[in-house]
């Protein structure tokens, strides 16, 4: 097995050292629903060179952190469920990421393992949680890759409609929004699947150059929004209070707007993925994933408070609100810049999602907890063909049918309960192995795993009934699988 270079070599041990290292620990256990792999072991068959530092880290995350989530979703909060406070909305939500950061920053330097949460859930936690963890996470990286192509959809048909080639409204929505199929967003995932199949990888150079891009569209924005704000838009301020229930049961309101707009910072999890690729995983990793996030919620805040500001709220459920506020307010030069630079930032996002979906069925697959034949990769491109065409097609079909508002909370439930048991994993650890060697530790106790369980907790209960509906069906699928094929076939059940 390749090693890379690392400041730090214990991320990355040999099998025989990992052995070590497990039994000194008391992580391993070969058999039953909690058999573990060992702390630090690494699978990758080939061993990646360790270039990305802590800023790059950062700029990972904010070019998989920034898309639908703050250039539309922001309009549908504001004026179905928080008005002018989607800014409180946007702050309680931050918080939530930010305990859930600190617990992940925790474990990734600790635990160590190969990619996000499922690697190091496997080593810390056993099996069975892993493998919830990874059905969490098919889940969000696969649904938000249709949700964005969503969001996408509606910035590149007002573009098209701008240069006189607008599509019928039938081509541009779903049959449960009045229209057929939301052509746009079906196309752009066929775009993807063949990207990637012929080996397209976003790399850290191409990454920059969106971060730049959805940064210069987010400054135009502000250049103009900045002094065309009327303060008279801000009031009142909650009109939809912080959780209540309309007529028909919907929640709305300050906190379920919450946890709608909690899709905004769905992927920054995605720096946990790059811990093979760290120069010094233990101190870079942690500091890209607080990094990011904190610099995407400054950002957030600033935009949702001028968006609401510049335009009164109740205007603001269109399919590309920036776009329309700076057209709006007679700016359509920066209307069309934004869209421009939407339509490019956007596109890297769901490459991103897109490109983890299949590394983590890959990886799951490998394992053995899904068969082989999602693990094959094509000789010819070197790339997980079946499983990019297999997930591409399930996710334009949903792009294509589904509006935004459902695949978004459907992301975000699943990405919370994966928050819940990361917090919860990191309270586990520090009671069964309070020496594990921890260069980084969530200060304050298990104060702060506690108020991230607790806080992601509560935006799940603040999400409709038919997401938890739809959820409970997903977890219980998952489940059969894992009783019906992943417990038998786990390359540690046959080990
Ligand atoms: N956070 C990402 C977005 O908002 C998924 O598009």
């Amino acid at each position: 097995m390749a090693m890379g270079h690392s400041a730090r070599p214990r991320a990355i041990l040999t099998q025989k050292t990992a052995e070590a290292e497990m039994l000194r620990w008391g992580l391993l256990r070969m058999s039953g629903l909690f058999r573990k792999k060992p702390v630090g072991y690494d699978d990758s068959e080939f061993g990646m060179k360790r270039v990305l530092s802590a800023l790059d880290l950062t700029l990972l995350g904010v070019g998989a952190i920034i898309g639908t989530g703050i250039f539309v979703l922001t309009g549908v909060a504001a004026a179905t469920q928080s008005g002018p406070a989607v800014v409180l909305s946007f702050v309680v939500a931050g918080f939530a990421c930010g305990f859930a950061a600190l617990s992940y920053a925790e474990l990734a330097a600790s635990v160590g393992g190969v990619g996000s949460a499922y690697g190091y859930s496997y080593a810390a936690f056993g099996e069975l949680i892993a493998w919830i963890i990874a059905w969490d996470l098919i889940l969000e990286y696969g649904v938000s890759v249709a949700a964005v192509a969503n969001g996408w959809s509606g910035y590149f048909n007002n573009a098209l409609t701008a240069i006189g080639f607008g599509l019928p409204e039938q081509l541009t929505k779903g049959p449960f929004a009045g229209g057929i199929v939301n052509l746009p967003a079906f196309g752009i995932v066929f775009v993807l699947m063949v990207l990637l199949i012929i080996g397209v990888r976003e790399t850290a150079r191409i990454n920059a150059a969106m971060v730049a891009v959805k940064l210069a569209t987010i400054a135009i924005f502000l250049a103009v929004g900045l002094f065309n704000i009327h303060p008279s838009n801000w009031t009142p301020f909650i009109p939809f209070g912080w959780f209540e229930h309309t007529a028909d049961g919907k929640p709305v309101g300050i906190l379920a707007g919450a946890s709608l707009v909690f899709f905004a910072y769905v992927g920054f999890d995605a720096v946990s993925t790059a811990v093979e690729e760290a120069r010094d995983p233990q101190r870079d990793v942690p500091r890209g994933l607080i990094g990011s996030l904190l610099f995407c919620t400054i950002i957030y805040i600033i935009v949702s408070g001028v968006l609401t500001g510049i335009v009164p709220y109740t205007e603001l459920n269109v399919s590309s609100p920036v776009a329309f506020a700076l057209q709006k307010i007679g700016f359509n030069w920066a209307s069309a810049l934004v869209a421009a630079g939407v339509i490019a930032g956007l596109s890297t996002v769901m490459l991103v999602l897109y490109y983890a979906l299949t590394r983590i069925i890959t990886g799951v697959s490998r394992d053995g907890l899904l068969p082989p034949y999602f693990a094959v990769v094509n000789e010819k491109t070197q790339t997980p063909v079946r499983t990019t065409v297999i997930t591409g097609l399930i996710i334009a079909v949903m792009s294509g049918f589904i509006p935004l508002g459902i695949l978004a909370e459907l992301v975000n439930i699943g990405t919370l309960a994966a928050f819940v048991l990361v917090c919860a994993g990191v309270i586990a650890l520090r009671y069964t192995h309070p020496d594990l060697p921890r260069p980084f530790k969530t200060p304050g106790g298990i104060v702060l795993p506690v108020l991230g369980i607790l806080s992601c907790g509560a935006l799940i209960g603040f999400l409709p009934f038919e997401t938890h509906l739809r959820f409970i069906v997903w977890l219980a699928l998952g489940l059969v699988i894992y009783f019906g094929y992943s417990i038998r076939h786990s390359r540690l059940a046959v080990a």
